[in-house]
């Protein structure tokens, strides 16, 4: 049988066959066949925007691999700054070009003094830090003029390993504006994730985190680090498409990323199980969920109709966390609510089962972090990810975005004066 699809235009009777070539049809036949016909397809569930050599997922199996690799494996023997290489350039690092690499990444965490200084003043001190982050972002890319170039492949990596670099220090300095403390300069004596926790929870000098508390944040960063075509990827594809700076295509995916939808659920599912309260409530509040009352925060999934692989580790990474420090209350409602969905016909009908967002929150709650912060920590471990994209963008490229639409206005129609409304 061949792999192909035909297509037929029953108004003339033309017909034409296209092949199935890697999953995917090209939309190019159809627009040959059919000029001025767009498939309609809202959310894009339907569309692939493009080829990419980034991230595999099967949302049938519950399979995510980076560049072919098990995210099992790459959780269990990688690191963040090793992932990231991988995402970005497509192999595993040698040990010299590992230790090249972080050595970039370790001397280009500073921000610069006129930034950092003024950077978040002109904010509330209560704004959320995903608002400084992306704020932050954006504003970089007024230091970096030359990172316009982006068809100078030399200048591309100084512009991505900036942005991995600094990340964190934006992060924790909006975090530390937001509790109105010092901002701790990073300490590049420091691997990514200590460096990270030290800008964050030191004071005086004195804190050195726990290993396993490192240990589960290299764990999700890893985790968090790419997911093919999702909505913040699309957003940062589509305003690098216009050939925009590579700062202000990060911003747009962190803007992305702050939705509830998306990267916000991390936050949603905390104030979710804060708000049922108790494990004799999760019952009624899943009768709530299945009435329409509530969306069941942290599950379900465009791509995922089985397990989120993710879910998986990072519900492992939560036992070791709380062994350490203790388990946080909330975990025992975020179990039943699991248990209880995972057996109901609502949910089973629906495909819908815990993503990545489910268990994250809970860890980074037992880490010290507030909840305005988890989407923050989301937008850190995805920069790398985003930048893959962005990059692969460039060197395919990509022509700049721009959808149709089926158009369900009203006909032409003349101006009405005033006098005559
Ligand atoms: C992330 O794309 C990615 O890869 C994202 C991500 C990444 O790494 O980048 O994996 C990270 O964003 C994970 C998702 C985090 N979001 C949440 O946990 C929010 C809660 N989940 C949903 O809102 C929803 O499941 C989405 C947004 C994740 C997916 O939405 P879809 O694919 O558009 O699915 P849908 O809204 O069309 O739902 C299909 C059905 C509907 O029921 P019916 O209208 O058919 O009766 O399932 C229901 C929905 O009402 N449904 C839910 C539900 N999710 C879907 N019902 C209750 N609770 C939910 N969480």
């Amino acid at each position: 049988m061949a792999e192909s699809i035909t297509i037929t235009d029953n108004r003339t009777g033309n017909s034409i066959e296209i092949p199935i070539v890697s999953g995917g049809v090209d939309a190019a036949a159809w627009r040959k066949l059919l000029p001025g016909i767009w498939f309609h397809d809202p959310g894009m569930a339907t569309t692939a925007v493009t080829s990419s050599a980034v991230a595999e997922i099967d949302g049938e199996t519950g399979i995510l691999r980076y560049r072919g690799y098990p995210i099992e494996q790459l959780a269990e023997q990688s690191t963040f700054p090793e992932v990231a290489h991988l995402l970005i350039y497509g192999e595993l690092p040698t040990q010299a070009e590992l230790d090249e690499w972080v050595d970039l990444i370790t001397h280009h965490t500073f921000i610069h003094e006129n930034f950092r200084k003024r950077i978040y003043d002109a904010f509330h001190y209560d704004a959320h830090p995903m608002g400084l982050l992306t704020s932050g972002v954006a504003g970089l890319s007024t230091f970096y003029p030359e990172a316009k170039d982006i068809f100078d492949t030399e200048n591309r990596r100084a512009q991505i390993v900036r942005l991995i670099a600094k990340m964190p220090t934006l992060a924790a300095a909006a975090y530390r504006f937001s509790r109105g403390l010092p901002f701790i300069f990073p300490d590049n004596a420091n691997d990514y994730p200590t460096r990270f926790l030290k800008m964050m929870f030191d004071v005086g000098g004195e804190y050195e985190p726990d290993e396993a508390l490192v240990r589960a944040m290299r764990v999700l960063f890893i985790l968090h680090a790419d997911h093919g075509q999702n909505c913040s990827t699309t957003a940062t594809r589509v305003v690098g498409s216009s050939h925009a700076d590579p700062y202000t295509a990060i911003a747009a995916g962190c803007a992305a990323l702050y939705g509830p939808l998306h990267g916000g659920a991390n936050e949603a599912v905390i104030n979710m199980l804060t708000q049922i309260g108790s494990y004799e409530e999760v019952d009624s509040f899943i009768a709530s969920v299945k009435r329409g009352g509530h969306r069941l925060m942290g599950f379900g999934h465009r791509v995922y109709k089985n397990y989120d692989p993710r879910a998986v580790i990072i519900k492992k990474a939560a036992h070791d966390v709380f062994g350490v420090i203790g388990k946080n209350p909330l975990l025992d409602i975020a179990l039943k609510l699991e248990e209880v969905a995972l057996a109901d016909d609502y949910f089973i009908s629906r495909r819908l089962y815990p993503n990545v967002d489910f268990y994250s929150g809970l860890i980074y709650q037992a880490l010290g972090f507030p909840t305005n912060m988890f989407t923050v920590l989301f937008a850190i471990g995805r920069t790398p990810g985003w930048l893959a994209h962005w990059n692969e963008m460039i060197e395919q490229n990509s022509r700049i975005y721009r959808p149709r639409q089926v158009y369900t206005g009203s006909e032409l129609r003349d101006y009405v004066p005033m006098e005559d409304r």
